[in-house]
């Protein structure tokens, strides 16, 4: 990026076509689409993973003429009045102070229990003419839900759910700006089901340096847009296609990449699940690749975790419908000791809550 500013180079054009945006755009198809054999079609929209969420669902609307999304309990997908539609949690959604509308929400996998099919009930509701479902235009999901608490469908799900969206002339969005770009060990979320989505968003990591940037992927026979009908100021942010075709060219090209993040995942979950046996009020792990959830017995207990990391220098969030997952996201890039560093201050924090507990017992 750096060089690239010493260039005299365009950094804001609007979304006009600029070497930088060429170079990106070829090098994503070079090194991401073509090695999966993978067609779509890039839109860039406004820099907010939101906004790239109301495109998707904007263009599935048009496409099909249909209105109706249907979304999965505990998902989120951002807080404009289109994503948060689509976003189960009622904080975000009674913000908007306004009713939202256009969506029904279906229990994502898992949801009821190992031992309830949750898409059965789906397929059911969508047959039934007598539901009270109008036919979407589109399924929207995560295939793990970051903010609802590392929930991660099966592949079985995934897969069948595409089964029951292409037999229904449904689209399929899958949202992947928070476990894509590598999270889960491949670049694309789905690929461990070997499903492709009619449509992809991407944001978060994409531009491997945290600067603003949106992609929208779309089947060739998706992208319908007249010129500019999703319009805005900042869809070509140049700095962030530059670092963005860096982080492509430097990570994506190595298949030793995926495989750390595989190893990686492991460890974390290994560790995780040590703890998980040892601590008391660790409930449960949840993990894929270099996500990786530990489920608390409450939001206190997450939140005092989490405030003792940040005293200790570690900054970690909470997740989940009460927040009481402790969602770890390490930098696909850290080394050993920088995990390790990572890790030994979460177990300080919870080794300290614990004998907190116990003395505030006796
Ligand atoms: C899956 C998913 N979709 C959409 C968004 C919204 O992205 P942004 O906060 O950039 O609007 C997020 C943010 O956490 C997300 O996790």
């Amino acid at each position: 990026m750096l060089a690239y500013i010493d260039t005299n180079c365009i950094v804001h054009c609007l979304d006009m076509a600029t070497e930088a945006k060429l170079h990106f755009m070829e090098t994503f198809e070079a090194v991401i689409l073509q090695p999966r054999q993978l067609e779509y079609k890039l839109q860039f929209t406004g820099p907010t993973g939101t906004n790239a969420v109301e495109a998707a669902l904007k263009i599935a609307r048009q496409k099909t003429g249909r209105t109706n999304i249907i979304c999965f309990t505990n998902a989120f997908h951002g807080v404009t009045a289109g994503a948060v539609a689509a976003t189960g949690n009622g904080k975000f959604r009674q913000a908007t102070g306004m009713p939202l509308g256009n969506t029904t929400f279906m229990p994502y996998c898992g949801y009821f229990g190992k031992d309830v099919d949750t898409l059965a009930q789906l397929e059911q509701l969508l047959d039934d003419r007598s539901s009270g479902i109008d036919k979407p235009a589109a399924v929207l999901l995560e295939t793990v839900q970051g903010e609802g608490g590392v929930n991660a469908a099966t592949v079985r799900w995934l897969r069948r759910l595409r089964e029951i969206c292409r037999e229904r002339d449904i689209l399929m969005i899958v949202d992947d700006i928070q476990v894509g770009c590598g999270r889960t060990g491949q670049f694309f979320s789905f690929e461990l089901a070997c499903i492709e989505p009619d449509i992809v968003t991407l944001s978060k990591s994409l531009s491997g340096y945290g600067l603003p940037m949106s992609l929208v992927l779309l089947k060739p026979d998706v992208d319908i847009w007249e010129p500019a009908a999703h319009n805005g100021t900042f869809r070509g942010n140049n700095l962030a296609f530059v670092t963005a075709t860096q982080a492509l060219l430097s990570y994506w090209q190595d298949p030793h990449f995926s495989r750390s993040v595989f190893s990686r995942g492991t460890e974390i979950y290994d560790r995780l699940q040590a703890w998980s046996e040892e601590y008391p009020h660790v409930k449960a792990v949840r993990s894929r690749g270099m996500i990786a959830g530990l489920v608390m017995d409450s939001a206190a207990s997450a939140d005092a975790i989490s405030e003792a990391c940040f005293r200790a220098g570690l900054i970690i969030e909470t997740c989940g419908p009460a927040g009481e997952v402790i969602k770890l996201l390490p930098p696909l890039t850290i080394t050993s000791e920088e995990l390790e560093e990572g890790l030994s201050i979460i177990e300080r924090a919870i080794i300290d809550s614990t004998s907190r507990r116990r003395k505030a017992s006796h």
